[in-house]
């Protein structure tokens, strides 16, 4: 008797799976540069007053369970993080605390997803939102963001492959804005034409916008809350990158109209919420409380973006700079997908090359294929800029190595 579910050889996660090597090779004495990880508190400590605020909720014994959906305070900052920063009227009960929003993810899939039914994802992903949709038995239907667009969407791509799908209609779109792993904000006139097309074709579109104040570089990023107004759809946020917090665990998924279809999906995400009883609660007053206190988050914000998009132009042109890897330049979160050059190079794939880089130098990074995207790595740039500077030396002594001009 099999005693492992079928389902549990959909669950991988490509950000780890180098991850015993990295361990063999620090029990061999050397040190490992991690660059796989997208964990800002590692290098950016989260804010003092946050902080403060864990603490104090722990000492009022606020440690026992709460709603479902989410304590009224946490749901409360949330509407009025979104009346202020993006003028969109949410009502504390279009809202639901998740822990995380990668439980919002499984959320979605289990409430929308029957075996057989389709959801548009766009290459390259982030790539937790494939093992729970294919775990309900759905089927991702891919579009791409567009490296000939700076990473962008091809609405006309996009419009004919809804038109094809167009008897059987994709449950969900997943947009993620900014994204990971590219580094880039969408263009608000390709999110209109995005709008359009689920609106038109009936499709449920969710935005994964979990790097909304991570912007840099001059650009502006528009939240699909401003855009569809009337129409059913989905914000996924939370307090990870935002709020320096990963570690809390707290995101919220925001429904924020009242129309049939939306009240249908918020019900049975909420049934969902209910039987894992409640997320984090010390937690969410903590969130709750940093989410008002606009004034130190700011201060905290402000800063941490502004040494991010330094870091992050300085790893790329230094990338850009090497003749092995080319990179677009991002303008928000705090990833590189650079393209490896492998015409150059005597390496076969991405995964082969993310797999000597760590043995040979130690460097570890994660294969695009693992976002959907053969031919790329994903460096993230949270790192000091001297940590960055020897990483990416080493990577072009690796590639030198390895080129077929040697
Ligand atoms: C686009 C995107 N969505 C969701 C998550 C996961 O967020 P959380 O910590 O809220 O589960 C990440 C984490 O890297 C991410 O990059």
């Amino acid at each position: 008797m099999e005693f492992i579910s079928k389902r549990s050889r959909y669950v991988v996660n490509p950000l780890e799976e180098e991850d015993a090597i990295a361990e063999k090779l620090r029990k061999k004495g050397k040190e490992v540069i991690e660059l796989n990880r997208g964990d800002p508190p590692v290098y950016f400590k989260t804010p003092e007053y946050i902080i403060e605020a864990y603490v104090s909720a722990l000492k009022e014994s606020k440690t026992h369970y709460v709603a479902s959906a989410g304590v009224y305070e946490l749901r409360n900052a949330v509407a009025k993080r979104y009346k202020r920063m993006y003028n969109i009227g949410v009502d504390e009960d279009s809202i639901i605390v998740t822990q995380g929003v990668s439980e919002a993810i499984q959320f979605i899939n289990a409430a929308m997803i029957n075996p057989g039914e389709k959801a548009i994802l766009f290459k390259p992903y982030y790539p937790i939102y494939i093992p729970y949709l294919l775990n309900y038995g759905g089927i991702p239907l891919f579009e791409k963001y567009s490296e000939r667009l700076k990473w962008n969407i091809d609405t006309d791509s996009l419009e004919k492959t809804i038109k094809k799908e167009a008897s059987k209609r994709p449950k969900y779109m997943l947009i993620t804005n900014p994204n990971n792993p590219t580094g880039t904000v969408l263009d608000r006139k390709v999110l209109k034409e995005i709008v359009e097309l689920a609106n038109e074709y009936d499709i449920f579109l969710i935005s994964d916008e979990i790097y909304d104040e991570i912007v840099f570089n001059g650009a502006k990023f528009t939240s699909i809350g401003e855009l569809a107004k009337g129409m059913p759809h989905m914000i996924l946020n939370g307090a990870s990158k935002d709020f320096d917090a990963t570690g809390f665990r707290i995101g919220f998924a925001i429904i924020p109209e009242n129309d049939k279809k939306s009240r249908q999906i918020k019900h049975a995400i909420l049934q969902y919420a209910q039987a894992r009883l409640s997320a984090n609660a010390p937690a969410q007053y903590a969130v709750a409380e940093a989410m008002n206190n606009v004034k130190e988050h700011n201060a905290s914000i402000r800063a941490m973006v502004k040494e991010i998009e330094s870091r992050v132009n300085f790893a790329t042109k230094l990338v850009n700079e090497s003749s092995y890897l080319t990179a677009i330049e991002p303008n928000s979160a705090f990833y590189l997908f650079p393209r490896i050059n492998k015409d150059i190079l005597k390496i076969k794939d991405d995964r082969e090359f993310v797999k000597r880089l760590l043995i040979e130098q130690q460097v570890q990074l994660a294969r695009g294929s693992g976002f959907g995207e053969e031919g790329y790595v994903r460096i993230v740039a949270l790192a000091e800029k001297e940590i960055l500077s020897l990483a990416i030396n080493k990577i072009n002594e690796f590639c030198k190595q390895h080129s077929i001009k040697r």
